[in-house]
């Protein structure tokens, strides 16, 4: 490895960053209109005279002639609030909607559920005479692909169009939906699909706090038999936007899933004020008495707990003051999060980890004792925690967080570690070796060593099946959530390619397979690549907009464009690519300081080319892959300020060239193959 310091004695000249173009907009799913019709009939059973009059924005006439019944497919996931204007009607008769995400469940009967053991109930209409007739609020339903018109009885009815407000983003005006602050490109259309994809996933999972929780008859119970009757209407935080764990389900703020969604919503949207509203809503649900913090926000069942989603909401913190650069917001929180890290370390005992005592998680199964995920992530958290205490210049925690987690690091590498299997066993009695922990020890760092990184993320890649890495800790299950993780543990162990051979593998089924909305990213399936969930009794329930399944967003941005924010706001970064087996990527998103934007392009020889910007009020050191040649390798001012840097490159896969001390600007890496 090389090392270069760059030394910079002057400002480079005046670059507008400032208005970023939407570019590769063709790849954005969200729609320019909040006003979307069906793009086509998916099915038509019974006599409806004209239902393919109701595709598109113009008025059309669908006559229903006795019982019938028409599915409309809006072509991708949206949710929002659904009207129908009625022509011509006979007295006293009735026409239902049912709603569904994946074209598994279009059914006359009800929706895709959300309780644990039915549908919800259609929607009924009882129309007087022509006219717009438009659903309750609280029936907004926040996530579908598929709407079907049902009626039941034997007159004819005229419907002229069918109409759904879109709902999602309520703060963001109508021409502001497709208005990415962050794009990527690359030279793989599944890798750049999947990008999009959990972008708008994301979107799709930021609602109006008044209208969340579309799970109220956990709280009230259901006697119905037929179907579950569902509304939406709690009030889960404060605000005018809130982002919640799925679209349709539960609607409800989740600590966990946003530590995968937020990353992703940075660089695609930025849309930080949502993600700050979710975590006021948990930090006002603190535990006065202990600290803790809830596993899940207003509307959930009112005092339950989880060590790791605890310590979740706080990494949000941590999460949210370096991609937002608010100290102000971190200063006024600082005081609460330190009481929820005690009660943290209150939970460790004489061998130095945490005993699990509360089985809630990710619905994984066996959570408990001295468990290697609930380990890891206080560990991560606790590095969290120094790193935001010397942000606040804090230093009455700095002992005893540093001291905590070196203990937990060295007391759950002799306890947990099973050199024969390559992997962290789930806890000391079990020699299971879960996805979450081995995944989340590698992020956290709490490996010892580089080689259990290199075990670590190759015995992963091993237990893979066709439709993606499994869970074993929660049964047969696909979790597109850890899996986020494990995405991070193969760039870790530097290994970019397999990265994107399980995107594309579990991602490239999650977009394009069978019974999927084609739009946006899945809850969990199972791994025989059945739509079925372990955790879950019923397979209606599982949410097809769930953010927690958009890891490959942010890894793409931040791990193959290599674009890292260090410092708060991107005060400091470092730009680290690693292509794996793509030629080329070009990939941006602004924070407040402005945008930091990356292209870099391989050419068949082994030279390459990379043109990389970021503000100019900041600074940064560069990681740069050698080439499979020799060469020689230039770092260019592009603002002409500086004189070039040559460095002599030998052809050492797995090698890197580091440079320290950038200044912000426009510059250029160019390589060069010797012969
Ligand atoms: C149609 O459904 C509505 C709503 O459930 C119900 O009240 C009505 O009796 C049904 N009509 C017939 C003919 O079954
Ligand atoms: C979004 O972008 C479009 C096209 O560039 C522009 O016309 C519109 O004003 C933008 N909307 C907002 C709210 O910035
Ligand atoms: C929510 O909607 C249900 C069904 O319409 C209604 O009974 C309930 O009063 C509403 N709750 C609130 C808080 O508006
Ligand atoms: C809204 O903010 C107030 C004042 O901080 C707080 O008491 C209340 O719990 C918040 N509401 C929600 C739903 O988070
Ligand atoms: C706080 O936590 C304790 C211990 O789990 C529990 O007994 C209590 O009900 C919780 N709620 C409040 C509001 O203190
Ligand atoms: C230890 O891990 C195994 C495998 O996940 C699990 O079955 C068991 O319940 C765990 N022990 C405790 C005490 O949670
Ligand atoms: C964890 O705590 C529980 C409850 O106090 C106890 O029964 C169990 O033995 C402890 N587990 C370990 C591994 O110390
Ligand atoms: C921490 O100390 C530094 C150096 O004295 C100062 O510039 C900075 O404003 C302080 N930060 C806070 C949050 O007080
Ligand atoms: C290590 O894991 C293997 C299974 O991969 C298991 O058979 C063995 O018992 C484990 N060893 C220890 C010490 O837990
Ligand atoms: C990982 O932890 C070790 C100490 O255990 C430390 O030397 C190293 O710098 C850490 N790596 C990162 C990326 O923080
Ligand atoms: C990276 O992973 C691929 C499989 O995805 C494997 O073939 C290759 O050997 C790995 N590279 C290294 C350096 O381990
Ligand atoms: C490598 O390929 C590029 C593009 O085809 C070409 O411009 C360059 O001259 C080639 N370099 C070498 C050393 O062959």
């Amino acid at each position: 490895m090389k090392l270069a310091a760059v030394l910079i004695n002057f400002s480079v000249a005046s670059f507008a960053a400032q208005a970023l173009a939407v570019q590769y907009e063709q790849y954005i799913l969200a729609p320019s209109s909040r006003t979307l019709h069906p793009i086509s009939v998916y099915n038509v059973d019974g006599s409806v005279v004209g239902a393919e009059s109701l595709v598109g924005d113009d008025l059309g006439s669908a006559t229903f002639q006795g019982i019938s019944a028409v599915t409309f497919d809006y072509g991708k996931e949206i949710g929002g609030v659904v009207s129908l204007t009625i022509g011509e009607v006979d007295d006293d008769q009735y026409i239902g909607i049912t709603f569904a995400e994946s074209s598994l469940w279009i059914s006359g009967i009800g929706s895709d559920g959300g309780s644990f053991s039915q549908f919800d109930s259609p929607l009924w209409f009882r129309p007087s005479g022509p006219g717009v007739y438009t659903v309750p609020r609280e029936y907004e339903r926040g996530g579908f692909r598929y709407l079907s018109l049902i009626k039941n009885s034997t007159e004819t009815l005229e419907v002229t169009q069918v109409t759904t407000h879109f709902t999602p983003m309520p703060h963001y005006s109508e021409d502001a939906l497709r208005n990415y602050t962050g794009f990527f490109h690359s030279d793989d259309e599944l890798v750049n699909r999947i990008w999009y994809a959990g972008a708008y996933t994301n979107q799709l999972c930021t609602i109006s706090p008044v209208y969340g929780n579309s799970l109220p008859w956990l709280l009230i119970g259901n006697s119905d038999e037929i179907s579950a009757y569902w509304f939406s209407n709690t009030t889960i935080s404060n605000g005018t936007s809130v982002l919640v764990d799925g679209a349709r389900r539960d609607r409800l703020v989740w600590a966990g899933d946003m530590a995968i969604a937020v990353p992703g919503i940075v660089v695609s949207t930025n849309d930080l004020i949502s993600v700050r509203n979710s975590l006021d809503s948990l930090f006002a649900l603190q535990n006065g008495t202990t600290g803790q913090l809830p596993y899940a926000g207003v509307g959930f069942f009112p005092d339950s707990y989880s060590e790791t989603y605890h310590l979740y909401t706080l990494i949000g913190v941590a999460n949210y003051y370096l991609y937002a650069n608010d100290i102000e917001y971190l200063s006024n929180i600082w005081s609460q999060w330190k009481t929820a890290m005690d009660y943290s370390i209150s939970q460790i005992d004489d061998s130095g980890l945490m005993n699990v005592t509360l089985s809630a998680d990710w619905l994984r199964f066996g959570m408990g004792a001295h468990n290697i995920e609930a380990n890891s992530i206080l560990y991560h958290t606790l590095q969290q925690g120094l790193i935001l205490s010397r942000a606040l210049n804090d230093s009455g925690v700095t002992e005893l967080y540093t001291e905590v987690a070196e203990t937990l690091k060295s007391s759950a590498n002799a306890l947990l570690w099973n050199e024969t299997a390559g992997f962290y066993n789930d806890n000391e009695t079990s020699s299971l070796h879960p996805q979450d922990g081995n995944s989340w020890a590698v992020v956290a760092n709490l490996t010892d060593s580089p080689e259990k990184v290199a075990r670590i993320s190759a015995n992963l890649q091993r237990r893979w099946g066709p439709y993606g890495a499994p869970a074993p800790e929660a049964g047969t299950a696909v979790s597109p959530f850890i899996s986020g993780f494990e995405l991070q543990t193969h760039f870790a162990a530097g290994n970019a390619t397999r990265a994107l051979e399980l995107m594309r593998l579990q991602w490239g089924y999650m977009l394009d397979g069978p019974y999927m909305t084609n739009s946006s990213f899945i809850e969990g399936y199972e791994f025989s690549g059945a739509l079925h969930y372990a955790p879950y009794p019923n397979d209606v329930r599982i949410s097809h907009a769930h953010g927690w399944s958009t890891g490959p967003t942010s890894t793409l941005t931040f791990n193959v464009a290599g674009i890292v924010l260090e410092g708060p706001g991107g005060a400091t970064w470092q730009i680290k690519p690693q292509l794996g087996d793509l030629q080329s990527v070009h990939a941006g998103f602004s924070t407040g300081l402005g945008l930091f934007e990356n292209r870099y392009e391989k050419q068949d020889n082994g030279t390459f080319k990379m043109v990389f910007e970021t503000p100019k009020s900041t600074k940064g050191r560069l990681s740069i892959e050698h080439s499979e040649c020799a060469g020689t390798m230039v770092l260019r001012d592009l603002g002409g300020a500086c004189d070039d840097t040559v460095v002599d490159v030998d052809s050492n896969p797995g090698g890197r060239v580091e440079f320290a001390n950038v200044v912000g600007g426009r510059w250029e890496i160019d390589f060069k193959c010797s012969s």
